[in-house]
């Protein structure tokens, strides 16, 4: 890839069961797109246990841990790579507070979600976050390399 550094940096979302059962894979999809940010890999599948015990590994001690593996295996998510400028932080703002109760409107939770244990969406929290959960979800060759052309597009 020849684009400069800071514009490859790239993070994970999945856009969790729940939405995908409600049609919002589409709206979610959009707002990434609409903020300019590039897609470089995308796949539905049934998540397992084995996975998400490595995805959420700082949360399994955690006592709403057994209903969180419930929810995350209740039907499939779609796990996204997003590259772009600041893309992690750009991304956590866009997806909204944890708690949907103080989500801002305008956010993804904030919009679509009333509670935190049905918040819709994931997206990594730190750029050393992104590149290890990319790692859980993505097969290296899995990201794919290529070039806008419009390049209005990149800043
Ligand atoms: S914590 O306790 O500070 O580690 O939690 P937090 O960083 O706020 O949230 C981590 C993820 O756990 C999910 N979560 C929950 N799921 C189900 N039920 C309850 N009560 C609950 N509380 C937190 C929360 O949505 C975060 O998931 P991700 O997928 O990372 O957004």
């Amino acid at each position: 890839d020849t684009a400069p550094p800071e514009l490859q940096e790239k993070t994970l979302v999945l856009v969790k069961p729940d939405a995908v059962q409600r049609r919002l894979v589409g709206n979610v999809i959009q707002r990434f797109e609409r903020r300019g940010f590039k897609l470089v890999a995308m796949k539905l599948l049934q998540a397992d246990q084995g996975l998400l015990d490595k995805h959420y590994q700082q949360l399994r001690q955690k006592p709403f841990y057994p209903a969180l593996l419930a929810y995350m295996t209740s039907g499939p998510l779609v796990a996204m790579v997003w590259e772009g400028y600041n893309v992690v932080r750009s991304t956590r703002a866009m997806v909204g507070d944890t708690d949907s109760a103080t989500a801002a409107a305008g956010t993804i939770r904030g919009d679509f979600s009333m509670h935190v244990s049905r918040n819709v969406v994931h997206a990594s929290d730190s750029v050393e976050t992104a590149q290890r959960e990319i790692g859980f979800w993505f097969q290296q060759d899995e990201l794919v390399a290529w070039e806008s052309g419009d390049q209005d597009y990149t800043y």
